[in-house]
């Protein structure tokens, strides 16, 4: 099993979560998040003076699935959250070690 963290264009993640749902992928969380990329956020100029905002909000979407459908859970962020401006966002793939869905007590992939 796998946790796909995936920061994501907050206006992005009604889309998102639809086609997830369709693709199978129901179960998920998310959170509002800032953070920076490469460009350390935006230079902004008021009148004279500029400024920089260096955290920009985002969403942060994380959902634990199966080894195999990794590939699959990617590819429908990479889609959607595509515009291809700077900060469409980044995508964290980790391991996972176990899974327990409470209600039942199982555990592994059935459990997800
Ligand atoms: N190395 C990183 N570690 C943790 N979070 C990151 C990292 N890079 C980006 N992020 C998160 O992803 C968000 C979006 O990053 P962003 O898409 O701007 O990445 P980028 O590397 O600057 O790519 P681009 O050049 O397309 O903007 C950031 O606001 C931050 O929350
Ligand atoms: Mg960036």
């Amino acid at each position: 099993m796998k946790k796909i963290e995936a920061i994501i264009r907050s206006e992005k993640l009604g889309e998102i979560k639809t086609a997830l749902a369709t693709a199978g992928f129901i179960g998920l969380t998310t959170f509002e998040v800032k953070g920076r990329g490469r460009q350390k956020g935006i230079a902004l100029s008021y009148r004279t003076s500029e400024y920089r905002v260096d955290l920009l909000p985002k969403t942060k979407l994380e959902l634990v699935v199966d080894d195999k459908d990794v590939e699959k859970a990617v590819e429908i962020i990479c889609d959607i959250g595509k515009t291809g401006n700077i900060g469409d966002g980044k995508i964290f793939i980790l391991p996972v070690g176990e899974v327990i869905r409470v209600r039942t007590g199982e555990r592994g992939k059935g459990a997800v």
